[in-house]
């Protein structure tokens, strides 16, 4: 391996001398004709005209569309179809593609057997991936003769908000609702997730505009750990639901989309602690030694605001105090921004808060637990995954294969027990 110049070798495993005498993380230099980059960071690897991201000025763009002016004026229906076909819809078209997904929101009962087998403390996003995942298997069509790709994706769009209320309901030891189709998608999720048999359940505008412009903002992001992984896996041709399915796994962790969780129950440590949130700001200094973690901020591309967090926050003020909710941890949180945005250790390392850093004080107020936050991502981020999946397939992209560099022993004798 040759790194600026100088030739290494790597014969022994980790802990050897060899990797003593070289930090091996710093080997995303070239070397020789493969590049070491661990988190692909810097490894254009797809072509892609969905999403544009520029992380030094903050701005993200949909189809060439300002995140901005789609979170103020579309729909999320809309923002899908331009995402997934390219170009906003006309009104025949949102018809169509509207139609067909109330057309198919109703699951198949036998889905609610594997369900059924889930203990009722099973986390949504374990539940959510396995049943996403399980579609390929109620739908053979996407894997064997002639795929009508159209179908899959409405199915999917109709059928995952569908799936996603009934850990929801189960949590609440509630019967879970059928969809009703003469509503629109987002009132038929709320619908799904918060009406009882014993009363009205009225669909608050406010509560389906909040969500509205959660699930824009969160519509795609380039290519990032869960989309990738969408790609990779379709690469091998694998059927759409099984390709969606590895994105939401993907999704899970706490790194990605369970970030918001992780966000909110930071909060209320802070709001237990007393508040005070100079205190906290020196332990996320300190890391190191306190084990205090500051979530929701910084991001591996933004180096200036998410532009995502900006909307988000502006909503959560316009949401909460719409709703008459009063939440502690809100102004907790801007306190955090506040303190972070005037202190030269965050301003020199580009901390800004991300996407997540509001994001769970909007779902809290609307009535959605912790445990679901990152469902909800999973909802938004359907359109993105679909419309890269199918970019993926439609430019014949090559099966994925990341190359490595070996740094394990060379060849060794076995020597029997
Ligand atoms: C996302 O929206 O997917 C997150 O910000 C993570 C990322 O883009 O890396």
């Amino acid at each position: 391996l040759i790194v600026d110049g100088k030739s290494y070798s790597f014969p022994t495993l980790e802990g050897s001398e060899h990797e003593k005498a070289v930090d091996i993380s710093n080997l995303r230099d070239q070397s020789g004709y493969v590049t070491l980059d661990r988190g692909y960071k810097n490894t254009g690897a797809t072509q892609s005209a969905i999403t544009f991201l520029d992380g030094e000025e903050g701005i993200l763009r949909y189809r060439g569309y300002s995140i901005e002016e789609l979170a103020e004026k579309a729909s999320f229906l809309e923002v899908a179809y331009l995402l997934i076909y390219g170009e906003l819809p006309t009104q025949i078209q949102y018809d169509a593609f509207a139609t067909g997904i109330r057309r198919h929101t109703l699951v198949n009962e036998d889905m609610r057997k594997i369900f059924d087998g889930f203990p009722v403390n099973a986390h949504p996003m374990c539940v959510l991936g396995s049943l996403v995942n399980a579609m390929s298997a109620f739908y053979p069509d996407s894997y064997e003769g002639n795929q009508n790709t159209d179908l899959h994706i409405t199915r999917l769009m109709a059928k995952l908000p569908t799936i996603a209320t009934w850990s929801y309901k189960r949590s609440q030891g509630h019967p879970i609702n059928y969809p009703k189709n003469e509503l629109d998608y987002i009132a038929n999720f709320l619908n799904m997730m918060f009406a009882l048999p014993v009363e009205d359940y009225k669909v608050d505008p406010v509560v389906a505009q909040a969500l509205n412009v959660l699930l824009i903002l969160h519509a795609d992001h380039e290519q990032n750990c869960s989309t990738s992984t969408v790609r990779l896996v379709g690469s091998s041709q694998a059927n759409i639901y099984s390709s969606i399915a590895a994105g939401v796994n993907a999704l899970w962790g706490p790194l990605h989309g369970g970030a918001n969780q992780e966000v909110i129950e930071m909060l209320e440590e802070i709001k237990e602690g007393g508040g005070d949130v100079a205190k906290y700001i020196d332990m996320a200094k300190n890391a190191k030694t306190t084990g205090f973690r500051l979530f929701g901020f910084g991001h591996r591309v933004y180096k200036n605001f998410d532009p995502r967090a900006r909307i988000i926050k502006k909503a959560a003020d316009d949401v909460l105090s719409k709703l008459g909710v009063n939440d502690p941890v809100l102004e907790i949180a801007k306190g955090l921004e506040e303190a972070a945005l005037n202190d030269p250790y965050f301003v020199q390392r580009k901390l800004y808060p991300n996407v997540d850093f509001y994001s769970g004080i909007i779902y809290r107020a609307l009535g959605i637990p912790t445990n679901m936050f990152t469902v909800m991502f999973a909802i938004g981020r359907l359109p993105g995954w679909i419309a890269q999946w199918k970019e993926m397939r439609e430019q014949k992209e090559p099966i994925g294969r990341p190359r490595q560099i070996y740094t394990g022993s060379t060849l060794r004798d076995f020597k029997a027990m």
